[in-house]
């Protein structure tokens, strides 16, 4: 199996490893064992956010791997309850910290706050600061639609390097996705491989629970004997997004590294494309405001 993984080119001349860890809802504890374990099997980047309550163990994670710093691509997220020009400023310092690390090489604002954009603008102003002084290699923002990413460019004349968005193949935002390719924004995929359905059963779907379960993934899994998360995780790859499956399992952190030899066919990609229900199963971000889900990522 190739265990140097491809990458994707970010629109400030970086480039961002395309398949990394996810440790939103890995508890503190397994945190470290999941962040060393993947860093090992050949995974460089690691997707945190302060609102994960979870860095300190990234960090500890990141020390026992042993894998050296300039090797790894590490992204945390500012939570919309310190957006702000100073709290930005200060809620960057705290991850750093809590990593262990004296710089990022990518950080996301989480969500945007519609009803005060005002404030989501001077969090990326300060993000900004942050970049030019050294201590952030590249800038992104998570859960924008399109409007909020005009917004964000009209009123900065900025245009993030990554846009960190649930899609998968239930929820593909082909809207979203229309504006990354306008202005040069790489797509991040979370819930990648239907982490929303598991957590929220409610969730409107297509022809199964989740897509690891849909008939045409368990068939093209037949075909490339593969696991389904395997073909899910190569529809990403294949279309060019970025995808930061979580896993608090060994063997499945290793399974879901297991996608560097084989890809999908142009009909199998739209094939699965076409099973997009056009509904989210997250969060949704016109609604989100800085009390949706109140956290304080000072505790911890
Ligand atoms: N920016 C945002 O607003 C935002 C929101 C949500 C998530 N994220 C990021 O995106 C990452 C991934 O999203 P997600 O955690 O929501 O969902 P996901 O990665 O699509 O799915 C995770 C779920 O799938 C299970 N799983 C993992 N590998 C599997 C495999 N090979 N076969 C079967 N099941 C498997 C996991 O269980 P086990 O752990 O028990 O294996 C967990 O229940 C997060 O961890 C976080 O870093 C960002």
């Amino acid at each position: 199996m190739q265990t140097t993984q491809p990458s994707i080119p970010l629109n400030n001349g970086m480039a961002m490893p395309a398949l990394g860890l996810g440790v939103f809802l890995t508890p503190p504890a397994q945190t470290a064992g999941a962040v060393s374990t993947a860093l090992r099997t050949g995974y460089r980047l690691i997707d945190t956010a302060a609102a994960y309550l979870n860095e300190r163990a990234v960090g500890e994670g990141i020390r026992a791997s042993g894998v050296a710093r300039d090797e790894l691509f590490i992204t945390t997220k500012l939570w919309p309850g310190q957006y702000g020009y100073d709290e930005a400023l200060r809620g960057c310092d705290a991850s750093l910290t809590r990593l262990g690390l004296d710089y990022l090489d990518l950080y996301l604002l989480h969500w945007p706050v519609p009803t005060d954009f005002a404030n989501t603008v001077q969090a990326y102003r300060a993000i900004e600061k942050l970049r030019a002084d050294g201590r952030i290699r590249a800038i992104g923002v998570c859960n924008f639609l399109p409007h909020h990413l005009q917004r964000l460019r009209e009123e900065t004349g900025l245009v993030p390097a990554v846009n960190q968005i649930e899609l998968n193949p239930f929820y593909t935002q082909p809207e979203t996705r229309a504006m990354h390719a306008q202005l040069g924004i790489v797509t991040q995929s979370w819930a990648p491989i239907g982490g929303t359905y598991v957590r929220n059963p409610k969730a409107v779907t297509n022809g199964a629970d989740t897509p690891l379960k849909h008939p045409l993934v368990l068939q093209f899994a037949e075909k490339y004997g593969k696991t389904p998360a395997q073909i899910v995780i190569r529809w990403h790859l294949d279309h060019g997004f970025s995808a930061i499956p979580k896993s608090v399992r060994a063997e499945r952190i290793v399974e879901n590294w297991g996608v560097f030899d084989f890809s999908l066919t142009l009909e199998e990609i739209t094939r699965m494309d076409v099973l997009d229900t056009g509904v989210r199963a997250g969060g949704d971000p016109e609604a989100f405001t800085a009390n949706s889900y109140p956290t304080d990522v000072n505790a911890q």
